[in-house]
């Protein structure tokens, strides 16, 4: 089996599309409209086994110290191998090297975050800006996602999750 992590790329849109779709159609995770993906497609990190992409992941800056992960999915079949954790931690890696201090995620899996460190917060103390996602989810406002925030301080001078 031949794996890799790896930045994703233009021809790689529709195959994000359709994962995070498979789960936004389960209202387990928020959609992302194919226009949206291209947009931010420098903040997502895909997982290839095979040349397929099985698992997403993206990190998005939110403010000067602050960045969330977001669009997290694996497919079924290829869970519980470690792939989710790799790519949250490849994101942190990236948060670290452009100096992010702080780390957030929404989730309906805090005790997944929890193992990679991250700390259960009050979503109240996340800048006002992050709820223009909320705005498009079909959930909103009866949502009950878990806010999981990591703090990162040795930025640049080794792990610290
Ligand atoms: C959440 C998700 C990304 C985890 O991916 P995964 O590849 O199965 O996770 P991993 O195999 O890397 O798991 C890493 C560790 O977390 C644990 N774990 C996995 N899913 C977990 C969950 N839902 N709750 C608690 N722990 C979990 C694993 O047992 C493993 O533990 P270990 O380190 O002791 O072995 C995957 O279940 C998924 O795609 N879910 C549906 C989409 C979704 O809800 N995405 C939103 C997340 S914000």
């Amino acid at each position: 089996m031949k794996e890799r992590i790896r930045k994703a790329k233009m021809l790689d849109v529709k195959e994000i599309h359709d994962l995070i779709d498979y789960y936004a159609s389960r209202r387990e995770m928020l959609p992302r409209p194919l226009q949206e993906i291209y947009e931010f497609l420098r903040d997502f990190w895909v997982y290839e086994v095979n040349s397929k992409i099985v698992g997403v992941c993206a990190l998005h800056f939110a403010w000067e110290n602050l960045a969330e992960i977001r669009s997290l999915a694996v497919f079924p079949e290829y869970q519980e191998m470690g792939i989710g954790k790799k790519l949250v931690q490849q994101c942190i890696e990236d948060a670290k090297e452009y100096q992010l201090k702080r780390i957030f995620a929404l989730t309906y899996h805090p005790d997944f975050f929890a193992r990679l460190g991250f700390k259960k917060i009050d979503k109240k103390i996340l800048p006002h800006k992050i709820w223009a996602d909320c705005l498009k989810c079909p959930l909103f406002p009866d949502c009950n996602e878990e806010a999981m925030m990591l703090e990162c301080e040795n930025n640049g001078k080794g792990k610290n999750y």
